[in-house]
């Protein structure tokens, strides 16, 4: 959710936090803000704005009218209170001694509230985060780290903070639990970010911060401290992706980019890790054959997108590896009293691999025993470092809130695990397994194909982008993509979707459909095609409008044309196994250009973050 930056060095802070901030405004934009330490006055100065980080850097003169060379900055995704200037972060003590900028929710912020009323403390804010700045501030007795931990002791809940002190222009605080936190490490300069965009322009040194650890930042250098205040040996970690490809690179939007990255980012994903003989090689370290061999079931937990994905993947390995899966949603896994143990294995779906619903089911799951692997973009993430054994896409950066490029390789990554798992139970022939391989190799072209002419989806877009309603129907696999296709249209055109498995329609929800519904029928699964015609015509006979998408000629009725699909989508032939990843693609851009054409701000729709390390 929010994004959070800090600076100590020798250059001007704001300007440079506010860069960082730009890079971390798909974390949130509710409103935004900087906390510099004045040296000079020995005071902190406090700018914050409402709204996009534009509003603060026309404020500020792009920060260059704030001096200092030291500060912390934030964009909010709002939990507690609405958006306005108060809310905002930076918060200020009531002394002015401390400000801090916080990522999470503080779960115990009204008893504490309380408790600092009673020692006189007023608040200004709505938020729990005013809460922690005053909590610190109450313990500080010129010791920042001792009155931070005492402080952080008291809370529950989750929480990023940066911290700075009006009487200490020599170093800041960083310190997470359950929400994400990095610090950069630089030549007479240190940073801390929650995510990698904000950094590469400076560092690509980085510590990723483990639960409860602390971090004190000075100019020269940082040192970490874990929960009990005991100085830890951290790993840097070298990131390798380049700039650029945090950039849009001439695209209008981070999520066209995204979608057109595809094929290299599927090839990426897939292709390390086959051999010359079509054989696969994991790599994992922990879950060794023998352990997949004795698994008795699978359940795949993840939200959102990677949800979807796991929706997917259900199909292929119940298919091809006969293991039982069941797919969760992570936000009712840990509630659920979940039925795993030891022969389970819980397989976790997450690109930012900080999800909060996602973590704790993971936690759970390794609390009742079973193994965890995980399937993350973000290396080195909370889900990833967590977890039995990690696979990782390598889908580059995602920027844009709607995923496509962390989809598609989750998707293909979850395929090949599936063929991995085939073989070693046996249930595909090493012949078999090749021959899905090799096919499995082809995706990353035939994406590329694909994408190369859009114009027929420029075209639907432009025929319904007025449409009030849009239902998504297909059976199986079919309607798992469904979901997919809907999720995207709806978060970036804000046009009302649903999804459907297209034979329940009948049993309720297709009272909704009128003249001029537009019903995009998925139709890739070749066995229930004419279970999938019939459904069309029960929908166009209700005087809906339906684009079909198939992955073969459509039997068409030349006696009743108006029982036909009124447009057909087809995917260039492949095989059964990467169709789910050839399927997406047109709704990724349907959704792209109908939001395009309805002016929408489609790299950050509204009420949207693109990590939520909330619950
Ligand atoms: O980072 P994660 O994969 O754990 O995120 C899960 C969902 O929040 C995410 O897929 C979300 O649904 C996307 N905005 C969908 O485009």
């Amino acid at each position: 959710m929010c994004g959070i930056v800090g600076y100590i060095g020798g250059k001007q802070a704001a300007p440079l936090l506010l860069q960082g901030l730009e890079k971390l405004e798909y974390r949130g934009y509710d409103s935004a803000g900087l906390a510099v330490v004045d040296a000079g006055n020995g005071g902190i100065i406090v700018k914050k704005a409402r709204g996009r980080l534009s509003a603060l850097k026309k404020m500020t003169d792009c920060g260059k009218s704030i001096p200092g060379i030291l500060g912390i900055g934030h964009t909010r995704w709002a939990t507690h209170g609405e958006p306005n200037d108060v809310n905002s972060h930076p918060h200020l003590s009531r002394s002015g001694r401390v400000a801090l900028v916080h990522n999470g929710i503080v779960e115990n912020y009204a008893e504490l509230r309380q408790y600092l009323c009673e020692q006189g403390y007023g608040f200004v804010s709505d938020t729990d985060t005013e809460v922690v700045v005053q909590l610190i501030d109450h313990y500080y007795e010129n010791d920042p780290v001792a009155a931070v931990r005492r402080a952080a002791d008291q809370l529950r809940g989750s929480f990023a903070l940066g911290i700075v002190f009006a009487d200490r222009p020599d170093l800041f605080i960083a310190l997470r639990k359950d929400s994400p936190l990095i610090v950069g490490l630089g030549e007479g300069e240190n940073f801390i970010a929650s995510d990698v965009p904000a950094l590469l322009a400076h560092t690509r040194r980085v510590i990723r911060l483990g639960e409860r650890e602390m971090a004190v930042v000075t100019r020269e250098g940082v040192t970490v401290y874990d929960h009990f205040g005991v100085k830890l040996e951290p790993e840097v970690l070298e990131i390798t992706w380049d700039a650029e490809s945090a950039e849009k690179g001439g695209y209008e939007h981070f999520m066209l980019k995204e979608i057109m990255e595809q094929p290299d980012a599927v090839r990426r994903t897939i292709a390390p890790r086959v051999r010359g003989d079509f054989t696969i090689e994991l790599g994992l370290r922990r879950l060794t054959d023998d352990v997949l061999r004795s698994l008795d079931r699978i359940c795949i937990v993840a939200c959102g997108s990677s949800y979807h994905v796991g929706m997917v993947a259900r199909y292929a390995i119940e298919r091809m590896a006969r293991v039982p899966v069941t797919v969760a949603l992570a936000s009712e896994f840990r509630y659920d009293n979940p039925m795993i143990g030891p022969e389970t294995l819980v397989i976790i779906i997450s690109q930012s691999g900080e999800t909060l619903d996602t973590l704790f089911a993971l936690r759970e799951a390794k609390e009742r025993g079973a193994r965890v692997l995980s399937i993350v973009n973000v290396v080195g993430s909370s889900i990833a470092v967590e977890s039995t054994d990690v696979l990782y896409t390598w889908a580059g950066p995602e920027i844009a809130v709607a995923t496509t490029k962390a989809y598609s390789t989750q998707l293909a990554l979850m395929q090949l695990f599936t063929l991995y798992l085939g073989r070693v139970r046996g249930r595909l022939t090493d012949l078999e397994a090749r021959e899905e391989v090799r096919s499995l190799l082809a995706t990353g072209d035939k994406l590329a194909e694909l994408l190369k002419d859009t114009s027929h989806l420029q075209y639907l877009a432009s025929l319904y982008f007025n449409r009030r309603d849009i239902f998504f129907m297909g059976r199986n696999i079919d309607y798992a993509l469904a979901l997919e296709g809907s999720l995207k249209l709806k978060e970036i055109s804000y046009i009302h979707s649903e999804a459907y498995a297209a034979g329940e329609l009948k049993h309720g929800t297709i009272s909704l459909i009128e003249p001029g519904t537009l019903v995009v029928a998925l139709c890739t699964g070749t066995k229930l095609h004419e279970k999938m015609l019939s459904n069309i015509r029960e929908v166009k006979a209700r005087g809906a409008t339906v684009i079909a998408l198939t992955t073969k000629p459509i039997p068409l009725d030349p006696n009743h044309p108006n029982a036909n699909p009124d447009h057909i989508i087809e995917l260039p032939a492949c095989c059964e196994l990467c169709a789910p990843s050839l399927s997406v693609v047109p709704l990724q851009l349907l959704a792209y250009y109908v939001a395009l054409l309805k002016g929408c701000d489609i790299d950050k729709p509204r009420n949207l973050a693109k990590s939520v390390t909330v619950e």
